[in-house]
């Protein structure tokens, strides 16, 4: 049988560019009780732009931990992180701040909302930071209208249910449009609807406009969904 394999332009051109996301050998550990635990034992691993990767493993085996230290939002004990082939570790605040900004939406475990502010407000809040696309009151109502929640413009984080909050925390992700979207949980406290409405977006996201997507999940659908699993046991990858 001749089935003779050719590679597609497409796949051809992207091997000279650098990986969407590198991990280095990334340790993390604390100190705890005049000890130091080590929750992250030397971590390595690659995303390709555009790849859409699930970051599986029981609880505590380190997903949230490893999340934020690639998101940059925590740092790594020992080892490095590469967006888009540039070193985060070695960056200053502020030069990391423009970083997480322009290039990375992040969905947290624990949504991170801003409890003064209406749901419509949290989502803009990025666009207020550095330069990004359309009316920012537009850009909001519009992402909240895709996550079905145009009826809950005016409502502030604890006057919306859990899996509403969450829906807002995505929306915000999603509003500046950026090349890689980190997601914790995201369909921890979604009902099915919602949950295959969040999965829909990811999807199509990915196949229309070439979004990276690294999402730690207990849920099967959604690491169904994935191209490849990454599963974390105990600090390391199993
Ligand atoms: N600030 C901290 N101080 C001490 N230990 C911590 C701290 N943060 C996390 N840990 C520990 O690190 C380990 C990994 O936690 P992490 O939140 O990354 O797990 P996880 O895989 O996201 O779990 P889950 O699936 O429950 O969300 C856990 O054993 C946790 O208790
Ligand atoms: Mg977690």
């Amino acid at each position: 049988m001749a089935t003779e394999m050719t590679q597609t332009p497409a796949s051809a051109g992207q091997t000279q560019t650098p990986f969407a996301l590198e991990g280095r050998d990334i340790t993390k550990s604390l100190p705890l009780g005049g000890q130091r635990i080590e929750i992250l034992k030397g971590i390595s691993f690659a995303v390709n732009h555009g790849e859409f990767v699930a970051i599986v493993g029981p609880s505590g085996s380190g997903k949230s931990t490893l999340l934020g230290i690639i998101a940059g939002l925590d740092t790594p004990t020992s080892g490095h992180v590469l967006i888009d082939g540039i070193d985060i570790t070695k960056m200053g605040e502020g030069q990391l701040a423009g970083v997480r900004n322009q290039k990375i939406g992040m969905v947290y475990q624990a949504f991170n909302l801003i409890p003064t502010l209406t749901a419509q407000e949290n989502v803009e809040v990025p666009l207020y930071v550095g330069k990004h696309q359309g009316l920012p009151s537009q850009r909001a109502k519009d992402m909240l209208a895709l996550v079905g929640l145009a009826h809950r413009l005016k409502n502030r984080p604890n006057q919306l249910s859990g899996g509403e909050q969450q829906r807002v925390a995505i929306a915000r992700a999603l509003v500046t449009q950026p090349a890689l979207i980190i997601m914790d949980e995201p369909t921890g406290n979604l009902d099915k609807a919602n949950a295959d409405n969040v999965l829909n977006m990811i999807r199509g996201l990915q196949q229309q406009t070439g979004t990276t997507f690294i999402i730690a999940t207990h849920d099967p659908n959604v690491a169904a969904a994935a191209q490849r699993a990454i599963r974390l046991e105990d600090g390391r990858i199993a």
